[in-house]
């Protein structure tokens, strides 16, 4: 059975003793809600991929409370550091090659010799990594291949009865997944995410590598071609709609078709922020709506916009 609790200070402890037990506990992020093991055992990590119904298990990131954790699992280089300092706590997972202190498990690193780490800001994620004082692996709180969760509720939409403990901190801040760097040559992007390129490319005063070319495989996340899908089919750049599909609307550009059976705008003022936030709650929206099809107006790729638009080609993909 799956419990449910607002997230307060009394409740972590009991969270902590949850993992510590090899059990599963969801819980917010800024980015999107994670569905958490103690990263140290496989036989608790296994527990993610059945509760998912991952069809491989690829490497998981491992969350910790501070850089100074972080340290004791992975082998930061200058680089690695600098975007350390600069966007953690934060919505950035950084690849780094495996300390020998590092006690994430094989599972969870996928056999690798290197390991995902995030620090993430949330104050609840924050709260239960430190009552919990070890690494939590933690993908977003979703089936395999479905839109990731920003509310408690989306949590329990896909995995009532797979989870022992939902942690609800309310709606998730940045709204889509962290931004991937490998670090284990010079730096790679394995994923567009809540930082945007432009921001970590600032810090390191260069460019990001295209990930392949420094022998960082395997490439980034659930790469299956089709993710984050919705039960409709989605139409990309689309102009007009048709009478019986709904709209993803970007800037107001289909504000025409707003009278189709369900429409939303993820920023009427354009904002690449606000439609990373809105992407994920509104994909669910507009499915729950029992459309066939949902037309998605185009959303210029600055920013945040690089994300979104991976998020909404990943939701257009034909499904495997
Ligand atoms: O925002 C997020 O990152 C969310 C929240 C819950 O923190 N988590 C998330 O985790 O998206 P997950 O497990 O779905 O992301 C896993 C991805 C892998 O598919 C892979 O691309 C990358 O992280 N990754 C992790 N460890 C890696 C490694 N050692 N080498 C290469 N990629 C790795
Ligand atoms: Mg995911």
């Amino acid at each position: 059975m799956t419990a449910r609790f607002r997230a307060s200070p009394d409740l972590m402890p009991r969270a902590a003793a949850v993992l510590r037990e090899g059990g599963l506990v969801a819980f917010p992020t800024e980015t999107v809600y994670g569905l958490g093991a103690d990263a140290r055992s496989d036989e608790a990590v296994a527990k993610i991929f059945r509760a998912k119904g991952r069809p491989r298990f690829n490497p998981l990131i491992a969350h910790v409370a501070s850089l100074e954790a972080a340290l004791r699992q992975g082998v930061f280089d200058g680089a690695a550091l600098r975007l350390a300092e600069a966007f953690w706590p934060g919505p950035l997972t950084l690849v780094v090659p495996v300390a020998p202190t590092c006690d994430v498990g094989l599972l969870a690193r996928a056999g690798l010799g290197s390991v995902g780490l995030r620090v993430p800001v949330h104050p609840v994620a924050q709260a239960l990594l430190r009552a919990a004082g070890h690494p939590v692996a933690a993908p977003s709180a979703n089936r395999s291949g479905r839109i990731s969760p920003t509310e408690a509720d989306h949590v329990l939409a896909d995995l009532d009865g797979h989870v022992d403990l939902v942690i609800d901190g309310g709606r998730c801040a940045v709204g889509l997944e962290s931004t991937i760097v490998s670090c284990l040559g010079p730096p790679a992007l394995l994923r567009p995410g809540g930082v945007s390129r432009a921001a970590i490319e600032a810090v390191l005063g260069d460019r990001l590598a295209v990930p392949g070319h420094t022998g960082d495989a395997p490439v980034a996340p659930g790469m299956l071609t089709s993710h984050y899908a919705p039960r409709a089919a989605v139409r990309l750049d689309a102009t007009e709609a048709g009478p019986d599909e709904a709209v993803l609307d970007f800037g107001g550009r289909l504000g025409p078709w707003k009278a189709v059976p369900a429409y939303r705008d993820l920023s009427p003022g354009g904002s690449d922020v606000e439609a990373a936030a809105n992407l994920f709650a509104f994909l669910r929206a507009l499915d729950r709506s029992g459309v066939r099809s949902i037309a998605v107006a185009p959303v210029p790729g600055i920013g945040l916009g690089e994300a979104v638009n991976d998020r909404l080609r990943r939701a257009a993909a034909p499904r495997a």
